[in-house]
C-alpha cells in the first residue's frame, strides 16, 4: 500500500495542484491531500473552506484507481506524516526558483525521519507559472483567473469579495 501526503497552503487550490494530484494518482495507492493550518499566515479562505473546495474539486478530476481524501494538519508535517502512516511527502516543482526551497524542506524533512520519502512532481508547462499567490493578487485587482483554478474557486473568491 504506498500512501502519500501532499502537503500545502491550497489556499485556493489552483489546476496546478490539481495536475499534480493526477500525476500522483499513477504512483500512489492513496494520497491524502492535507491543508496545513497556519494562524500565522493571512488567508483568503479558512483552513475549512479549502478543504471543502479541495474534497469537491477532487471529484471532477481522474483519479484513476487512486483514494484520494482531504484532510487539515497542524504542527510538524513529518509527525503527522508517520501518523497517518505515509511512505512518501508528494511536492510540485514548477521551476528551478522552486527548488532551494523545496530541497531545503526535503532535507530537513529526511533528518528528521528518514523513512519518509520526497516526491518532487513537475506539473504540465501551461500551469508552471501559476501559483495560488498570484492568483489571488490577480483575482483583487480585477484580472480573470479563468483557467487558472477550477470554476467552483472561481465562484468562491467572487463569493467571498
Ligand atoms: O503550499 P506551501 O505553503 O508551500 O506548503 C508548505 C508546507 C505546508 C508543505 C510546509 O510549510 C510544512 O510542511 N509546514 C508544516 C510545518 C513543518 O513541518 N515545518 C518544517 C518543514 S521542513
Amino acid at each position: 500500500m504506498r500512501r502519500a501526503i501532499y502537503p500545502g497552503s491550497f489556499d485556493p487550490v489552483t489546476n496546478g495542484h490539481l495536475d499534480i494530484i493526477q500525476r500522483g494518482c499513477k504512483l500512489f495507492d492513496e494520497i491524502i491531500v492535507a491543508v496545513l493550518i497556519n494562524p500565522e499566515k493571512t488567508a483568503f479562505f479558512t483552513v475549512q473552506e479549502r478543504c471543502e473546495i479541495l474534497s469537491e474539486v477532487l471529484q471532477d478530476i481522474d483519479r484513476g484507481d487512486c483514494r484520494v481524501t482531504v484532510e487539515s494538519f497542524a504542527g510538524l508535517m513529518v509527525e503527522y506524516a508517520a501518523e497517518r502512516n505515509a511512505n512518501a511527502i508528494v511536492r510540485g516543482i514548477r521551476a528551478i526558483s522552486d527548488y532551494e526551497y523545496e530541497l531545503q524542506m526535503a532535507l530537513m524533512n529526511r533528518r528528521l525521519q528518514p523513512r519518509l520519502e520526497t516526491v518532487f512532481m513537475m506539473p504540465a508547462e501551461e500551469y508552471s507559472y501559476v501559483s495560488s499567490r498570484l492568483v489571488k493578487e490577480v483575482f483583487q485587482l480585477g484580472a480573470p483567473i479563468k483557467d487558472l483554478v477550477p470554476p467552483l474557486v472561481e465562484q468562491r473568491m467572487r463569493e467571498s469579495s
